[in-house]
């Protein structure tokens, strides 16, 4: 069976009868579905690999969860699972296989795709980065000068720079003795000044990441960043400093990467899926080849997770399946993502891209309009910010959201008094949310049945990490199969792409542009640029 001869789940018998259930819990408060089951918070959590997701706060019941594990039989989750595992051209709109899957498995696998073992290829481009990043980390391989490295700058945008960005921050516990690492991804040329203000040349490795080695905020970072090298070193020194990860050889060439430091990804590996390739060598000099490797090693775990386990303790499926119901069935358009950990801040972010890029799509696979609502509009921040600034509007405002609490039980920095504070925050926002108080004052009302659900682990370690992250790639694989779209192109990203292409030269120009409107914005824009 190819992928288009699954049906999506609006073709199925089970989304009428999803319909059906909405209308009647719409009229069940979560208080009342509290209330009317004592065992509720077991029948609504599920475990695995020492992450618990709780959805006790969910406005849903057991009939609801049925008619949602029947959903994903439908959809025929399951088999679409084992294609996109087996190297199956999924992403049939790019005629590719999807298999970041591979990209984690562990030492001693082999997967064979079309007669080839992958796993080869896969697992020897891994230890040569793993060597590099060992090397850097630890002070051995030296710059032009004969210095080690004190400040690592991964130049790279989306996908090429969302996760490891996210993952150093989040595993800053694990960077002792590493160098700084940086992130620079914005083309205004602001964010790659501010990171070298007192940069050393001698001393500074640049690792330009670039799927497609095509991108042009990452193109003109780079160029800069040469520049700046260059004219602080000389032309000679510039090899000793620039890595690379790319599929595109030709462009790395180009650029004269020296051999040895580049590195190859492979056109299955999606950019928003690419942390666990090459992408990752920031984070691997960051927290160093037995963490890398054990953050690998938590996401498999999920991968194998998700592959087996039945739908009712299959956590990713759980979060893409209620994710269905919130924003299809009960009609929440905007998903908020709350850790009450610092260190988390840029998770959100990272979701952004992997749920919105994936599945913000219009038509199914087979090019039919989708006529659902395909994903939520993902945003968040740390929940104890949070809650001093946008939460009011989640607990009293008309536009609604669900939401997702992460929450680690141990301090990430050694402050556990302090962490029991933000797990008081968090319990205590969940409660609010879901169950609300009644009040005479219609000012003070909190309605309540805002659903949230709890992703709880004991500490943000490298494995949980790369657990959680795979619990959301899974599920956005999960919602993919349920709407029909193909979660692993991103053409909408095109067209601005090309127009910038075009409005460049018309930017610092004179030339007369097509648009009335774009017209009428140069016109405000040139003489603003030029004043000195
Ligand atoms: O513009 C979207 C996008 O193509 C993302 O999908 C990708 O992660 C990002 O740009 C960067 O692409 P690249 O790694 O090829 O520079």
């Amino acid at each position: 069976m190819t992928a288009t001869q699954f049906s999506a789940g609006t073709d199925t018998p089970v989304w009428p009868q999803l319909e059906t259930h909405a209308r009647r819990l719409c009229a069940l408060s979560l208080r009342a579905l509290a209330a009317a089951d004592a065992s509720r918070f077991a029948g609504t959590s599920a475990t695995t690999a020492g992450i618990v997701l709780d959805y006790s706060r969910q406005r849903l019941d057991g009939d609801v969860l049925r008619s949602l594990e029947a959903l994903a039989d439908a959809t025929h989750l399951r088999e679409r699972i084992a294609a996109m595992y087996r190297g199956d051209h999924i992403n049939q709109t790019e005629n590719r296989a999807v298999l970041h899957t591979a990209l984690r498995r562990p030492r001693g696998a082999s997967l064979l795709v079309g007669g080839r073992d992958l796993m080869a290829e896969v697992l020897a481009e891994r230890e040569r980065m793993l060597d590099f990043a060992t090397a850097v980390r630890e002070g051995k391989l030296l710059g032009s000068a004969g210095q080690p490295f004190s400040l690592v700058v991964n130049i790279g945008i989306g996908g090429s720079d969302l996760g490891p960005a996210m993952a150093v921050q989040a595993l800053r516990n694990y960077t002792a003795g590493a160098p700084r690492c940086a992130f620079v991804s914005n083309v205004d040329g602001c964010h790659l000044a501010d990171v070298l203000e007192h940069a050393d040349p001698a001393r500074t490795l640049f690792i330009i990441c670039s799927k497609t080695f095509t991108t042009l905020e990452t193109l003109s970072n780079a160029r800069v960043a040469r520049a700046w090298l260059k004219g602080g070193l000389s032309e000679a020194a510039v090899p000793a400093h620039f890595a690379a990860v790319s599929v595109n050889r030709a462009a790395m060439d180009e650029f004269r990467v020296h051999p040895d430091y580049r590195f190859a990804m492979w056109d299955w590996v999606g950019g928003r899926y690419s942390i666990w390739s090459s992408i990752g060598v920031s984070l691997a000099i960051a927290i160093g080849r037995g963490a890398f490797e054990s953050f690998l090693a938590g996401a498999h775990a999920i991968d194998t997770h998700f592959a087996l386990a039945p739908w009712r303790a299959n956590l990713p499926a759980l979060l893409g399946l209620i994710g269905v119901w919130n924003v299809n069935f009960l009609n929440l358009p905007s998903h908020a993502v709350l850790p009450y950990d610092e260190r988390l801040a840029r998770f959100p972010a990272y979701l952004q891209q992997l749920e919105m890029e994936s599945n913000g799509k219009s038509v199914r696979m087979d090019a039919t309009p989708v006529g659902v609502a395909t994903g939520a509009v993902v945003w968040g921040a740390p929940g104890n910010n949070a809650q001093h600034s946008f939460f009011q509007l989640l607990h009293q405002g008309t536009p609604r959201a669900a939401l997702d609490f992460l929450l680690p039980a141990r301090s990430s920095c050694g402050s556990q008094a302090q962490q029991d504070l933000a797990i008081a925050n968090c319990l205590a926002q969940a409660e609010a949310f879901a169950y609300g108080q009644p009040a005479a004052n219609p000012h003070r009302v909190h309605e309540g049945n805002r659903p949230a659900s709890l992703l709880l682990f004991e500490q943000l370690d490298p494995a949980t990490l790369g657990k959680l992250i795979a619990l959301y790639e899974h599920k956005v694989f999960t919602q993919s199969v349920v709407w029909g779209v193909n979660a692993f192109d991103q053409w909408g990203v095109e067209l601005g792409k090309n127009l910038c292409e075009a409005i460049t030269p018309l930017v610092s120009g004179t030339q007369h542009a097509d648009s009335a409107s774009l017209q009428g914005t140069l016109d405000i824009i040139r003489p603003w640029r030029a004043v000195k």
